[in-house]
């Protein structure tokens, strides 16, 4: 062709075009990732790009000044008003008129990467179901007796080839006079059906318009609630901030809930309306902190198990409290925020939730498969995402299982004597020395051991204020190591032991940590109470992780991921150790942070994912642990540190 050959950097893609042909419709051609939000009126700069000039061997490409075409008149009142950066010019103003190479700068790219995968170190991309679009709309005339929306759609379909697009009452309340306003000229932010073609108006705005707008991600837990706050158009995290869940009081791990929506009459209302008010709460503080208006949110991203899915949702939960667990629903749902209540961000906000896998593995396992992905496993990984509940995952290429165990509260703090919340003036490490029994600690706020120089000073505002979840796995670990505990989990006497530190407590006894009484601090003991706690959540995880290696006909795996807000900080030996989940090599062992709210991240920022995780929930077979015979074995079996008959050999290498 004697058309001049335009090519794109990074992408590398490469066309020719006739002479005058303007770079973003080029790039639109050839299927770069060009971005406009004004549909190529100057307005947006979104479509900036960076021409290169002189000799380009590895392009074969050897660029002219003039290659692109003199700056027009609409370019120069962006240049006037706003100022383009240095070098750069407006991709759908400037047009070809000799070969050259096009630099794609990120902030110009729709699919700019998020989120970065652990598992398989994949990203994902940014293309979120609401997307912002300006357009001109035909006045109304005396002759043509259609509606505001309808020209409205009309031009949505003209200018960006939208179909099915609509709007509720309180958009329609809106439409005129924001129309009038922007003389015609509107800003529009579409939700987008990721199983349909439809499309909802959320917002609009006269003219165009630069406001911005957000995500929340949600993470609700049945002892926390976590969010982040996403910018839509680029993916970045604004805020992130969390809350303790307020049913708590109703009761601290889901059965107890479920029961208290079986006894009293309006109960499940109560619970629904206590978290509904945090989760309003929650979205005018992350808000708040990210320096936005609430209203800038319009689309909300929940993972949950299925009581706190039912609960939400304004659903009675009292059938997931007895076989056969059935949910009202498993599949994904997609509605509008204000219907459950949620009237804290924009009022035509859109909720996603991820789809169940069963009556008792929810939409927070579903969102761990996404982000941890064992479906796309050469070798077999077990994935335990700990909490009040604990997710657990199976497989690799050829099949999944999942399932969840009901381990309590324990691994967060609570039912703890000296438990608290992971938060400054907790400890989160511990050493025991194996002679002495002495025992040295790490406390959040400072990142000296408790016998280093200046740990004293870092500590003395919050001081030492009680353990938390990874602090009391580490505790019990160090304790067994140290022959303080036998393997029954029965703390000796100070004859015993050889330690004064193991104090009588009843008829039981308790390894003194810590003991600041004297000057009216906190005196830290870890009880027998506390031992069987843990000996309790760590049995049910491991019971649930082995019913899934029984049914997948294997004694062993290759790696372990350890997921959870709270996994992320527990140190895989001492989890082996404790026999909290099965042996293997301990390099094998990893951490990946809070996978289910990374998942939510991912169903947030990328529409397709959606459509990805219905797909693979679909595939993943659900055993259920609470009617399964052997399950009450493993669980008896696993409550020997690290474990009664299932032998340990890496840990003992
Ligand atoms: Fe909006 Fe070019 S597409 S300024």
């Amino acid at each position: 062709s004697s058309d001049p050959l335009v090519v794109f950097t990074p992408s590398g893609k490469r066309g020719h075009f006739p002479v005058g042909t303007p770079i973003l419709t080029a790039a639109r051609q050839l299927g770069v990732d060009l971005d406009s939000v004004c549909g190529g009126r100057g307005i947006c700069s979104k479509c900036q790009i960076t021409p290169s000039y002189g000799e380009f061997p590895k392009h074969g490409v050897t660029v002219r000044d003039g290659a692109l075409s003199e700056w027009n008149a609409v370019e120069q009142r962006y240049q006037d008003k706003r100022g383009l950066k240095e070098g750069r010019r407006l991709g759908c103003q400037a047009t070809v008129q000799g070969d050259v190479v096009i630099d794609v700068p990120p902030e110009s790219q729709v699919h700019r990467q998020v989120v970065r995968k652990a598992a398989t170190n994949r990203t994902i991309t940014m293309d979120p179901a609401t997307h912002l679009f300006y357009v001109a709309v035909e006045e109304p005339d005396m002759h043509e007796p259609t509606g505001d929306l309808e020209r409205l759609q009309r031009a949505l379909k003209a200018q960006w080839g939208i179909g099915e697009v609509t709007a509720d009452l309180s958009l329609l309340a809106k439409l005129q006079p924001t129309l009038r306003k922007g003389a015609w000229k509107v800003t529009v932010a579409l939700h987008k059906g990721h199983n349909d073609t439809s499309h909802r108006i959320i917002e609009i705005w006269p003219g165009y318009s630069e406001e911005r707008i957000y995500g929340l991600a949600i993470d609700l837990g049945s002892t926390t609630i976590a969010a982040h706050l996403c910018d839509l158009r680029n993916g970045d995290v604004k805020a992130s901030s969390g809350l303790m869940n307020p049913q708590i009081r109703f009761g601290e791990d889901l059965m107890s809930r479920v029961s208290y929506s079986m006894m009293n009459p309006g109960g499940d209302r109560e619970m629904t309306a206590a978290v509904r008010d945090a989760i309003n709460d929650l979205t005018r503080s992350i808000a708040a902190e990210g320096g936005i208006e609430p209203r800038q949110i319009v689309e909300t991203v929940f993972v949950c198990n299925p009581v706190m899915h039912h609960l939400l949702l304004g659903l009675d939960p009292v059938e997931l409290g007895q076989a056969p667990f059935a949910l009202a629903t498993s599949d994904s749902l997609s509605l509008p925020a204000r219907e459950m209540g949620l009237d804290a961000m924009n009022p035509r906000a859109q909720v996603y939730i991820l789809p169940c896998i069963a009556g008792h593995v929810g939409a927070d396992c579903a969102a761990v498969a996404l982000s941890e992905e064992p479906g796309k496993s050469e070798d077999l990984v077990l994935i335990v995402d700990v909490g009040t509940n604990a997710e657990i995952l199976l497989g690799n290429v050829t099949r999944v299982l999942a399932c969840s165990s009901p381990t309590g509260p324990a691994f967060e703090g609570a039912q703890i004597s000296s438990g608290q919340r992971a938060a400054p003036g907790a400890i989160e490490r511990i050493e025991i020395d194996p002679v002495t029994k002495e025992p040295r600690f790490r406390v959040i706020g400072s990142d000296k051991w408790s016998d280093e120089d200046g740990f004293e000073t870092d500590i003395a505002t919050t001081g030492i204020t009680g353990i938390c979840g990874s602090g009391i796995i580490e505790a019990v670990a160090e304790m067994r190591m140290a022959g303080l505990l036998d393997e029954s989990g029965l703390i000796g006497s100070a004859e015993q032991t050889g330690t004064a530190r193991c104090v009588p407590e009843g008829r039981t006894h308790s390894y003194l940590l810590h003991d600041a009484s004297e000057t009216g601090g906190p005196r830290i003991t870890v009880t027998q109470g506390d031992i069987r706690a843990i000996q309790l959540a760590k049995s049910a995880l491991y019971a649930g992780a082995r019913l899934l290696m029984d049914e997948m006909g294997v004694d062993r795996v290759d790696r372990i991921v350890l997921a959870g807000a709270f996994g992320a900080h527990i140190s895989t030996k001492h989890a082996m150790v404790l026999g909290m989940i099965p042996d293997a090599p301990l390099d094998k062992v990893t951490s990946a942070g809070n996978a289910a709210g990374t998942g939510a991240r991912i169903a947030l920022s990328n529409i397709g994912a959606r459509a990805e995780i219905e797909r693979v929930v679909r595939e993943i077979t659900k055993v259920e642990t609470a009617i399964e015979p052997k399950f009450q074995d493993h669980f008896v079996a696993a409550n020997a540190i690290p474990h009664k008959t299932d032998p340990f050999p890496d840990l003992y290498s």
